[in-house]
């Protein structure tokens, strides 16, 4: 199949690169995780696990109250859109076919040629190495940071789960290092579609006509 996609574009016909159910549970999910981590932000700052704060005006909700108001409710969001996405690129072959297979040594030289600027864009269909382990990633992270912040929530009710993470201490660790990485890895992501702005309309329209 990606064999087809790549001979259609280079004949310059018009494919479709990211089905709807993709572009629009990204972009939903882009909404939802803002809304967690800035009024996540405002949480922390409410009792610090670090010597630091957020500063107030890079966060949302206005007090405590309100951050936590924001979170649950976009919380709602982030766990029903991150289900149907899951849902669909596991059982649609999605994931199968866009992030595997993957390997530590084409991550790596993936990685090299990004720095050189020696990556090739001619074929936007078919993610790189470092593209496929950062995706992974940042789905683990979701994950990780869902069934972390549910522990955090109810300790008590969800008891395995808290234990399994370190109690409510390490779950609130665990939690908070996922969203680090989350961030980390996002704002690497978004720079690269700066870069390649390309990716950026097809990741709104779902379609291009090969390389340009
Ligand atoms: C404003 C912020 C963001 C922008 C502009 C953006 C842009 C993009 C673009 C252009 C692609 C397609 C890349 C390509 O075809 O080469 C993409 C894919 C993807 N992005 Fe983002 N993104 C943003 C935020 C996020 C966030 C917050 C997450 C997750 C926490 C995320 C997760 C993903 C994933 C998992 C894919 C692969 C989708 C798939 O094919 O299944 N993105 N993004």
């Amino acid at each position: 199949m990606e064999a087809e996609v790549t001979a259609e574009i280079a004949a310059g016909r018009q494919v479709l690169v990211h089905p709807l159910l993709v572009r629009l549970t990204h972009w939903i999910n882009v909404l939802a995780i803002a809304m967690m981590i800035l009024s996540g932000w405002r949480i922390y700052n409410a009792s610090p696990l670090f010597g630091f704060k957020f500063a107030n005006d890079m966060t949302l909700g206005g007090w405590l109250a309100g951050a936590l108001q924001w979170h649950f409710a976009a919380m709602w969001l982030l766990v029903v859109n991150g289900l149907a996405y899951v849902s669909y690129g596991l059982a649609s072959g999605h994931f199968q076919r866009k992030l595997f297979p993957l390997t530590p040594r084409a991550v790596l030289k993936d990685l090299f040629d990004a720095l050189r600027g020696n990556l090739a864009h001619d074929d936007l269909s078919i993610y790189n190495a470092a593209q496929r382990a950062a995706y992974l990633a940042l789905i683990l992270c979701g994950i990780v940071l869902v069934l972390s912040g549910l522990a955090t929530w109810k300790p008590v009710q969800l008891q395995e789960l808290a234990t399994l993470l370190g109690g409510y201490e390490g779950a609130r660790l665990v939690h908070f290092i996922a969203m680090a990485l989350l961030v980390l890895i996002v704002v690497v992501h978004v720079t690269m579609a700066i870069v390649v702005p390309r990716t950026l309309v097809i990741m709104i329209t779902g379609r291009t006509r090969g390389p340009s």
